[in-house]
C-alpha cells in the first residue's frame, strides 16, 4: 500500500517529461488522543499512518515552481521571487505556502536568492476532508523534498513549524504542531508523544499487535475546514480562560485548579477550559495505562475523551457521536472522535477478531439513521516522512 513510487514517477514524467531528481512522501495522521491541546502548549499523542502523500519533485534551472496534484487538473505555476502569502488560493496554497514559508527560513541564513525553481508533482491516498491530516501530508513531503533538493539543512522539528507556518499563515487555519510533527516523526507501531510546551517529543510502544488490537478509522464523510469559525473560536475561549486565570496558557493548569476555573469563568469558557485541562490529564494516562498495562487497558480514556469533546469542547456531530456510540456498542475497547472535528472522522480500538463485525455494524446503524454511508477502514501506526528514491 505505502508501494506509490512507480505511480508518482509516472504522474510526474507525464506532466513535466522525464524522471524526477527523487521521490518523498509523508504519512497522514490519527490522534490517538489529545485533542485541541496543541495550541495550549499541552499533551497530544497522534500516530503517523499507513496512507501517504508522494511528492516527486526536480530542480529547475530557473525560478519557477510548477506543481500539480493528480487529485486536481491543471499545473499551477508560481515565480519563486513573487511568492505572496496572503494571495495563494485553493489546493496550491499548500505546496505553494510550504515553499514560501522556506523562502522565509532560507532568507534568515542569506539563501533565498540562491534557490533554484521547481516542478513538483503530489500523489496521495490519504483521505482528504476525513480529519487524517491530508493537508499536514503534503506540507511534510514538500517540505522535506525543498529542504533535501534546496540543501537548507532544516531539523524535523523545523520543518513541522514551516508546515504549521504555512497552514496558519496561507490557508488560514489557526492550527497547532501535532498534525505536522506526526506526519514528520512518526515510527512503525508507535505512537508518538508530544509535549507542545517543550517540544520534546517520544515515540511510545502501542504494542497492538501483541494485544491482538487494531485501529479502525470511521470517516462520517461530513466535511470539515479549520479556517472556519468553530475551529478558530475554541481556541479563543482557551485564551480567554488562560488570561481570566492569570497563566500564559492552560498547560499551567491541573485538575486541582477546576474549582478556582468554575468560580471565576463563566460557564462555557469553564467546559472549554476543563476540556483542555482533562484532555491533558487523559493523554498522560493512556501512555501510562499502554506502559504497564497494555493496550487493551487504554478504552476507557478514549470513551472519557470523546464524552468531553462533546460535552465540554462542544465539537462533535450526530455523526460522529453516532460513530462512537455505535462502535461502543458493537463491542470496541475505546472510541472517540478525532482531529479538529465539526465533521471528519471517529477512531475505534478493536479486537482484531472484532473488526469486519464493528465495521459492518457501523455501517447498518448509518444506514438505519438515514446519514451518509460511511468509510470504515484499518490503520496501522507507520514511519513518517521520507525520501523513497
Ligand atoms: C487539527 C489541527 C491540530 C489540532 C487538532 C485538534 O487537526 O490541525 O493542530 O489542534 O485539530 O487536536
Amino acid at each position: 500500500m505505502n508501494d506509490v513510487r512507480q505511480p508518482g514517477s509516472e504522474y510526474f514524467a507525464s506532466l513535466f517529461g522525464g524522471a524526477p531528481e527523487g521521490l518523498w512522501s509523508a504519512p497522514g495522521r490519527v490522534n490517538l488522543i489529545g485533542e485541541h491541546t496543541d495550541y495550549n502548549d499541552g499533551f497530544a499523542f497522534p500516530i503517523a499512518i499507513d496512507k501517504r502523500t508522494t511528492v516527486a519533485a526536480r530542480a529547475r534551472a530557473d525560478r519557477l515552481l510548477r506543481v500539480a496534484s493528480i487529485s486536481f487538473p491543471g499545473v499551477v505555476e508560481a515565480s519563486l521571487d513573487g511568492l505572496d502569502p496572503d494571495s495563494l488560493t485553493g489546493w496550491a496554497a499548500y505546496p505553494l505556502g510550504v515553499a514560501w514559508a522556506m523562502t522565509q527560513a532560507a532568507a534568515g541564513d542569506g539563501a533565498a536568492s540562491r534557490l533554484a525553481g521547481m516542478d513538483l508533482a503530489l500523489t496521495s491516498d490519504v483521505p482528504a476532508g476525513a480529519g487524517l491530516s491530508s493537508s499536514a501530508a503534503v506540507e511534510c513531503a514538500v517540505a522535506l523534498a525543498l529542504n533535501d533538493l534546496w540543501e537548507l539543512g532544516l531539523d524535523r522539528q523545523e520543518l513541522a513549524r514551516i508546515g504549521q507556518l504555512a497552514e496558519n499563515r496561507v490557508v488560514g487555519a489557526p492550527t497547532g504542531i501535532m498534525d505536522q510533527s506526526a506526519s514528520l516523526l512518526g515510527e512503525p507501531d508507535h505512537g508518538i508523544l508530544l509535549d507542545c510546551q517543550s517540544l520534546l517529543t517520544e515515540s511510545v510502544a502501542l504494542g497492538f499487535a501483541s494485544a491482538g488490537v487494531g485501529l479502525l478509522v470511521i470517516d462520517t464523510r461530513t466535511s470539515h475546514s479549520h479556517a472556519d469559525g468553530g475551529y478558530a473560536s475554541r481556541r479563543r475561549s482557551c485564551e480567554d480562560g488562560a488570561r481570566l486565570l492569570g497563566v500564559g496558557s492552560l498547560r499551567a493548569l491541573g485538575p486541582d485548579d477546576l474549582p478556582r476555573a468554575a468560580a471565576l469563568l463563566d460557564g462555557q469558557t469553564y467546559r472549554r477550559v476543563r476540556h483542555i485541562i482533562t484532555e491533558n490529564q487523559r493523554v498522560l494516562d493512556t501512555v501510562a495505562a499502554l506502559r504497564t498495562s497494555g493496550a487493551a487497558a487504554i478504552g476507557p480514556f478514549l470513551n472519557e475523551s470523546h464524552l468531553s469533546m462533546r460535552d465540554d469542547f462542544e465539537i462533535s456531530t450526530p455523526e460522529l457521536d453516532l460513530a462512537v456510540s455505535s462502535a461502543q456498542e458493537l463491542g470496541a475497547i475505546g472510541a472517540r472522535m478525532t482531529g479538529g472535528g465539526f465533521g471528519g472522522a471517529a477512531l475505534a480500538l478493536v479486537r482484531n477478531d472484532d473488526a469486519a463485525r464493528v465495521s459492518a455494524g457501523i455501517a447498518r446503524t448509518f444506514a438505519r439513521a438515514g446519514y451518509t454511508a460511511p468509510h470504515v477502514f484499518p490503520v496501522a501506526a507507520s514511519g513518517g516522512a521520507r525520501r523513497d528514491l
